[in-house]
């Protein structure tokens, strides 16, 4: 059998990273971790570290913003994994040059890991952020690098907690926020279960410059299906208040920048429907549950049961 891919995570003791450090180490991938100095001695991630450590992590110390450490941490791999937050989506072209320099990645993953950036309908400043994530693509497409995007649509640990309500720390239990008609659809995954799909592509040739979406059945949901199954979960009927696009357009011009931010998503996706308004065409994606069917995935049903 061939040997599994060395891997490198940048940005790996961040939200999503963490999970796909562990899911790499896990599935048997020589996994290394690119970590600042100053994170090493961070006392809050110290029991993350210790973790990765235990499960065969390399850690080599390095900045985005240090060309050599990068340069030295890809040398050692097959592919690069990125998942670095906002600040520095625009920057991974430092991931790029080093990539370019080193010549020896098989695969490039930048950080995705949301919707698809180049099928989008978002207002800002999802659409400055999503449009810098396309921008990448086309460095890593011009540069010829080989690539897969990973799209996982919504995290549930982003939207499921509070039940897809912007200012809540929990789901409701009177009134529920709609946002736009109610019927769009959108995909919400499970976070160790994108990490899962993420590693399982590394090797797989039939994802090789491809998007690769996360979109299985089970967790395809409009805002009706899903306030409707809360309110199964908990036996009451809560009062529900629309918010129409012509609000939430009006909500985004005057809010603040933390609100501003999720409320633009939430146009995107519940209002605008742009994690299902588009077939997968085979010339540019394939989806991650019907190319791996033996993962058993976490459903929005199961999930939503620890919140009851
Ligand atoms: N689909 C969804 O619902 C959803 C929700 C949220 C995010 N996302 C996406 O997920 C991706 C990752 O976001 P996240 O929230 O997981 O990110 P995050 O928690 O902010 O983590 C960022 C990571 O980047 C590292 N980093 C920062 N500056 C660096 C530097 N100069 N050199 C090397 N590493 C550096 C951080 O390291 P330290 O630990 O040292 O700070 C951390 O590991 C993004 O593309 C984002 O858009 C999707």
């Amino acid at each position: 059998m061939a040997e599994k891919s060395k891997i490198l995570l940048i940005g790996g003791t961040g939200y999503i990273g963490k999970f796909i450090v562990e899911a790499s180490a896990k599935s048997g991938h020589p996994t290394y971790l690119l970590v600042r100095e100053s994170t090493l001695s961070n006392p809050s991630k110290s029991s993350m570290l210790d973790s990765f450590k235990n499960a065969g992590v390399t850690f080599i110390t390095g900045d985005l913003y240090d060309h050599e450490s990068l340069v030295k941490a890809i040398k050692q791999v097959d592919v690069v994994i990125s998942t670095v937050g906002p600040p520095q989506f625009g920057d991974q072209v430092k991931i790029i040059a080093a990539i370019k320099e080193s010549g020896n990645v098989k695969k490039f993953y930048p950080s995705e890991f949301g919707n698809d950036v180049d099928r989008t309908h978002a207002m800002d400043p999802a659409k400055t952020a999503f449009a810098t994530k396309a921008q990448i693509r086309r460095a890593i497409e011009a540069e010829g690098i080989p690539h897969t995007y990973l799209v996982n649509n919504c995290f549930n640990g982003f939207f499921l907690p509070r039940l897809a309500q912007p200012d809540a720390t929990a789901p409701p239990r009177d009134k529920v926020v709609i946002f736009g008609d109610g019927d769009t659809k959108a995909v919400f995954n499970e976070e160790h279960d994108i990490a899962t799909y993420t590693i399982k592509t590394v090797d797989d040739p039939r994802t090789l410059n491809k998007i690769v979406y996360i979109k299985p059945s089970c967790n395809i949901y409009s805002f009706h299906d899903l306030v409707s199954l809360w309110e199964k979960k908990i036996g009451k009927t809560l009062e529900k208040v629309y918010m129409y696009e012509d609000q939430v357009l009006n909500n985004l011009e005057e809010s603040p920048a933390p609100l501003k931010k999720i409320l633009s998503i939430w146009h995107s996706v519940f209002v605008k429907g742009d994690q299902t308004n588009f077939e997968i065409e085979p010339l540019f994606g394939v989806e991650a549950s019907a190319l791996y069917p033996d993962v058993i995935c976490t459903t929005v049903d199961e999930y939503l049961n620890r919140f009851i």
